[in-house]
């Protein structure tokens, strides 16, 4: 199964992704996760990118596009992957699509996570993860069953917050959702594939919808048919 997360900072598509991946046996790519691996290892790559990053701005398509391509290309992703913040504007998605039919791949849905601006600023300052495995928590709707020590690996009081998660560069990043991602969701829309989702809805229910949206589509399949 191959999908795309859709939706803005904060509306749950690193949670979600997390969750489907278990389920299906698929891999998520999540392109703000691997830019801040490379921040931290203080790659190349990762100096390129640490003020655009902080800044809440787009990194350039043409880094996106060959790093894609390349992550697809793993032996990792032969049962399929979860794309969770790329493609980003009208210029990637073109390029995934053409990067995915000279693989002879195609898309089975993309999810778009609705949920509200204000909303969004409340997820994303409440958000913090633990530095060993990356699992997320929030101050509000997901706290560690313990304090200062994490469900997932049971590493003690190493949890961080982004740099990226003050309000100048959450409005900057909602301002880039609305102003140059949101224009991909009729791209989506005239293929047939896009699917809407209530991200308003607990964690619970929001997995839920994705799985029956999940279940109920097969666009890949009707697209190789037609
Ligand atoms: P990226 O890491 O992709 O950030 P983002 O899109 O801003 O998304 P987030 O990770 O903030 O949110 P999310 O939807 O994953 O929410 P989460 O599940 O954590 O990108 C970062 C940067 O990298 C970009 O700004 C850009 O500079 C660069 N970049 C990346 N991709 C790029 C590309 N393709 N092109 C150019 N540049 C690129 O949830 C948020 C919080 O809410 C958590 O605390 C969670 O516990 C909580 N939560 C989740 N779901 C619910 C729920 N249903 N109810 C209550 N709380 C919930």
């Amino acid at each position: 199964m191959r999908i795309i997360l859709l939706g803005p900072p904060g509306a749950g598509k690193g949670t979600q992704a997390r969750r489907l991946m278990e389920k299906y046996d698929i891999v998520q790519i999540a392109t703000g996760d691997i830019f801040r691996e490379n921040v931290r290892t203080e790659t190349p790559l990762g100096k390129q990118v640490e003020v655009i990053l902080k800044e809440g701005r787009l990194v350039p398509d043409s880094i996106l596009t060959e790093m894609i391509s390349e992550r697809i290309d793993r032996s990792d992703c032969r049962n399929g992957f979860i794309l969770d913040g790329f493609p980003r504007n009208v210029v990637q998605a073109e390029a995934l699509e053409k990067m995915l039919k000279e693989k002879g791949l195609c898309l089975d849905c993309v999810v778009q996570i609705e949920v509200d601006d204000e909303n969004l600023i409340e997820r994303i300052s409440g958000r913090y993860s633990c530095s060993s495995c990356g699992e997320v928590y929030h101050d509000k709707f997901k706290k560690p069953s313990r304090p200062e020590s994490c469900d997932k690996c049971g590493d003690f009081g190493k949890f961080i917050r982004r740099t990226d998660d003050n309000k100048e560069s959450v409005r900057t990043r909602l301002e880039v959702y609305h102003t140059q991602t949101a224009p991909i969701l009729p791209f989506y829309r005239s293929r047939e594939i896009l699917k809407s989702v209530n991200g308003m809805a607990g964690m619970d229910e929001v997995t839920r919808q994705i799985e029956a949206v999940l279940k109920a589509e097969n666009g890949c399949n009707r697209l190789s048919a037609e």
